[in-house]
């Protein structure tokens, strides 16, 4: 089938108050409008039309929350109330159509609540992930303006309570946008002091509020934005539309997941992730399934059999989380012994994303779980799968090491630096030929320029996805590499670029590298290399802890920046370009060759004694 009529299918497949006449408006690329004349509203498509075609007490969002030893089930009507009342309390705080609203909470059912409280006013979401430190938040808050911010007392990590509120106030503190109001969940685990006409408490502000309808917005006007890791400490605020969202996701759950209204669907990712807007949040609600908001971890809640729990417990169908969560779970039980305690029969397929999937980690859940497990490949701007085995359309094959072929609306391609395409087998830059399908990003928050600049001047007529790759005689495509500075930590996007801006904040540091390094559960880890101004005369270790503790500070633990040394030098070009490649190799212990333009070849072996200092380059 071509791509529009794909799509005009597709779009006859969701509720639009006008159904739009046109499918594509291609008048100024790369700036794509898909169902530029329809309109439509996100929690209508999510909430309000299911309870209408009658699935009202069917259980629309489970909570599971082995860290506060909490389950709770809410049906679509129960949830449409909650959403509903929650989109009257923003409302009585003048939250309109197209403002902004931050959300800042951990896995808790109501992040789920605001962020389709927001799409009910047609109002614009931006969660923003709890692992991010304060800093990160007001960047965030001065890029998005919100109105209003809605946010908890707490996190509970298994270790700790992440206090999320002084967080919050230092963020605001810090940002020069202040938000009208701010909405805050409190938590039994950790209270906190609210901020007198400022804050409100979400259950007392709730007990009060009056139902808000939907607000019936235009297809391409923005259901949120979400911040990802680019090359620098500014983040990409990704865009998405509302109309080509709920085309596209609701279409996804059917032809690449297989899954029917009605059927369990589970993402063990988070609600500040892309993976959770499209697959804990949006694409399951769409569909009409069941989704499973998961407070916990693969491992250690209590023990590596909690996600055989919830999937027997909860009829599971499909599951859908980051290889790194396999292989936590690997290593604490390889043999699978927890997984023997629970009849895992309902599970049909697991899939696998946010990094390369090593194909051993494949092999041993294929092995453990007896059920096609699907490596697919997506990113934060696409919103949804690029590449992926369709077990709606056609099960293809497994090939380790490949999420498979391209989805139907992405036409993949590899380019060698001159734009040219490349051979079967060669790799290259990995590229989509515009447009980008539906539901995919319509452009950069508050920054046109670098969404052209970033992702479609370099290879004119195409997306550059940033990851290099070749296809295969057969069509499979493998992923192997960025082409930039961002790196994969447990399936979580960062960007070593924003890290060396934090580090070169250190009053000691004169200048710093840092590179993303293998690590046999997390993917990657980074490290980082700094080298400090002359005259400073103070024990180095203390330097590089105070660095760690820079960057916990500044980003986030999510971060998980424990690795740093000070050195001496750092190895560069002639021309002054720090080789951060051959370092990235030597400290992985892979063939590195001498850098033909490389300034003073004697610096290698003084970082590669440092590497060794800290567990590497053995
Ligand atoms: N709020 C506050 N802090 C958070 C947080 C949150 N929502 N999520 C994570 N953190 C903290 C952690 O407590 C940890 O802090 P620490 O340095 O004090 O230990 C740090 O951020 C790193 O967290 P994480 O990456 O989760 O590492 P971990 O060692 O705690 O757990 C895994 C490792 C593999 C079990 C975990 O990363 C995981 O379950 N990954 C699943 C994959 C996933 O969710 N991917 C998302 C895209 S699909
Ligand atoms: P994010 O925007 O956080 O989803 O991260 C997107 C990046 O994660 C991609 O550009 C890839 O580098 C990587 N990635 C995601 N899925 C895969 C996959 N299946 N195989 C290889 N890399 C992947």
């Amino acid at each position: 089938m071509n791509n529009l009529d794909l799509w005009r299918e597709a779009a006859a497949n969701i509720h639009w108050y006008d159904s739009p006449s046109e499918v594509l408006d291609a008048a100024k690329p790369p700036f794509y409008r898909w169902f530029p004349d329809g309109t439509t509203n996100a929690c209508y498509n999510a909430l309000d039309l299911h309870v209408e075609q009658g699935r009202g007490d069917q259980a629309a969002l489970i909570y599971d929350s082995p860290v506060t030893d909490t389950k709770r089930q809410y049906t679509y009507a129960e949830l449409l109330d909650e959403v509903a009342r929650f989109a009257g309390v923003l409302a009585e705080q003048g939250v309109v159509k197209g403002d902004r609203v931050i959300v800042y909470m951990p896995m808790v059912p109501e992040a789920l609540i605001a962020m389709l409280a927001c799409a009910r006013l047609g109002a614009v979401h931006s969660v923003v992930f709890g692992g991010f430190a304060s800093n990160e938040l007001a960047v965030r808050i001065d890029d998005a303006a919100p109105r209003v911010i809605v946010s908890a007392t707490c996190g509970v990590e298994p270790a700790r309570i992440v206090p999320y509120k002084p967080l919050l106030d230092a963020a605001i503190e810090l940002a020069e946008h202040k938000p009208d109001a701010c909405v805050i969940l409190r938590r039994p685990m950790q209270d906190a002091d609210l901020v007198s006409g400022r804050d409100l408490d979400w259950a007392h502000a709730m007990a009060s509020a009056e139902p808000a309808p939907c607000t019936p917005v235009a297809a391409n006007d923005p259901l949120y934005i979400l911040y990802t890791s680019g090359t620098t400490g500014q983040p990409k605020g990704v865009v998405r539309d509302t109309g080509g969202s709920i085309v596209a996701l609701k279409w996804s759950m059917k032809a690449v997941y297989n899954v029917e209204p009605g059927d369990v669907y589970w993402a063990a990712s988070d609600v500040g992730w892309v993976v959770g807007h499209s697959y804990i949040v949006y694409g399951p609600l769409f569909n009409g399934n069941t989704t499973v908001i998961y407070e916990g971890k693969p491992v250690g809640t209590p023990d590596p059999g909690a996600f055989w729990r919830v999937i027997s417990e909860y009829k599971v169908k499909v599951m859908f989380t980051a290889p790194t969560a396999f292989r936590a779970i690997k290593k604490e039980d390889p043999t699978g012994e927890y997984l023997k305690r629970y009849d895992l029969s309902c599970l049909q397929s697991l899939f696998l994303a946010g990094e390369r999937c090593d194909p051993s980690t494949l092999e041993w859940a294929q092995q453990q779980l007896g059920v096609p497990v699907i490596d697919h490949w997506w990113q934060t701007e696409t919103g949804w799968p690029i590449c992926s085995n369709c077990l709606g359309i056609e099960e293809l094959p497994i090939v380790p090491g490949s999420p498979a072929r391209a989805v139907p609306g992405y036409d993949v391609q590899v380019l060698d630096e001159n734009g040219e395409q490349v051979g079967a087998g060669d790799i290259g830059a990995l590229v989509v030929k515009s447009p980008l399908p539906p539901g995919t990003f319509t452009t950069l928050w508050n920054a046109e320029d670098r969404y052209k600049s970033a992702y479609f001047n370099r290879y004119p007529g195409y997306y550059e996805t940033g990851d290099a790759g070749y296809i295969d005689d057969d069509g499979y495509i493998f992923v192997m590499a960025r082409t930039d500075d961002v790196i994969n930590v447990a399936g979580h996007r960062l960007s070593t670029g924003a890290m060396e801006e934090v580090l070169a904040e250190h009053p000691d540091v004169a200048e710093c590298a840092v590179v993303g390094v293998a690590d046999a559960m997390k993917g990657q880890l980074p490290l980082g290399l700094v080298v400090v101004n002359s005259g400073v005369d103070r024990d180095v270790a203390e330097i590089a802890a105070e660095c760690v503790q820079l960057v916990r500070d500044r980003i986030g633990p999510v971060a998980a920046f424990k690795l740093c040394a000070v050195v001496e030098r750092l190895p560069k070009t002639r021309s002054g370009k720090i080789l951060r490649g051959t370092m990235r190799n030597i400290a992985d212990g892979e063939a590195w060759k001498m850098p033909a333009t490389i300034d003073d070849p004697t610096i290698l072996e003084e970082i590669t004694e440092a590497l060794r200092g800290l567990g590497y380059a053995s």
